[in-house]
């Protein structure tokens, strides 16, 4: 029996990068995937992948900071799939400024996608899977939420905030069977990160990532799948770092041996 038979799995993000990766490995454990996207074409091209690969998916184009949506979302997600097992929510921006560079409009933005929409992932999904008796919710927050970078501030922000919603919903809900992590990656090697290529790639990994090859989003992947799973049964509240050494190091190349 495959992994995640009977399970139905909603992650947002899932048109691109580590979202839509994500969809297809746990569709591919037998999950029936909810995939949220803004981008309809997207969603839907993730849908079809994995219908052909003889899964069960339904896409949802929608904008994951709009209450009514992601609300109306979940309620049709258990009325078509028939429960709730995991929510992953990955979509999110990583936009650049200081407090003095960063507008204010920029600086809601952020929030509102990468901490707000957490918040109204956690409140509307959580009563479904406390109905049912339990469930598993996993924030891809990302190691600036734990130490922020420099010209990070807006970003830097939300995702301490979603971090921080993420060990509120543990404490909370542990009782009801519930558990909620957040995932930390370092840098990853998606759609995300296009612009930044070649040698300025290879540099930045060189002098921050202690390990030396590029994270990948199976790697990401790999770890909800482990986190949603029973084998990860007593772990919740958790910043789960995914970074190949990077978060671990303080001056990493002081006197670093080539
Ligand atoms: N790639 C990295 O190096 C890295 C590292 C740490 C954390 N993260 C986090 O991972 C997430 C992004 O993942 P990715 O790298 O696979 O990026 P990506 O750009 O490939 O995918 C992001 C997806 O989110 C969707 N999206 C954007 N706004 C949305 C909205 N309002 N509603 C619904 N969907 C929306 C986009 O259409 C896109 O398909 C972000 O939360 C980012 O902060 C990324």
């Amino acid at each position: 029996m495959k992994r995640f038979e009977n399970k139905v799995v909603v992650i947002t993000g899932g048109g691109s990068g580590m979202g839509k990766l994500s969809c297809e490995m746990f569709a591919a454990e037998g999950a029936s995937v909810g995939v949220v996207d803004i981008n309809e074409v997207t969603a839907q091209a993730t849908v079809d992948n994995i219908l052909a690969a003889g899964g069960r998916a339904k896409a949802y184009a929608m904008d994951i900071t709009n209450e009514d949506a992601v609300k109306e979302m979940f309620a049709d997600v258990v009325k078509t799939f028939g429960r709730l097992d995991v929510y992953f929510t990955i979509a999110g921006i990583s936009p650049m400024g200081t407090a003095v560079t960063t507008t204010y409009e920029d600086y809601k933005r952020v929030v509102a996608l990468d901490m707000d929409s957490v918040f109204l992932g956690c409140k509307y999904s959580i009563p479904y899977m406390e109905q049912q008796g339990g469930g598993v919710i996993l924030n891809l927050v990302g190691t600036y939420g734990i130490r922020p970078t420099p010209n990070k501030l807006g970003y830097s922000a939300a995702k301490a905030g979603a971090l921080a919603i993420t060990r509120s919903v543990a404490i909370d809900f542990a009782r009801s069977n519930i558990r909620c992590n957040a995932i930390c990656p370092g840098f990853v090697n998606t759609p995300l990160n296009k612009g930044f290529e070649g040698e300025a790639r290879a540099r930045f990994l060189r002098t921050y990532q202690p390990a030396p090859f590029e994270i990948q989003a199976k790697d990401i992947a790999d770890t909800a799948l482990f986190l949603a799973s029973d084998e990860a049964r007593a772990i919740t509240g958790q910043a789960i770092v995914v970074d190949g050494g990077t978060e671990a190091s303080l001056y990493l190349n002081y006197k670093r041996p080539e």
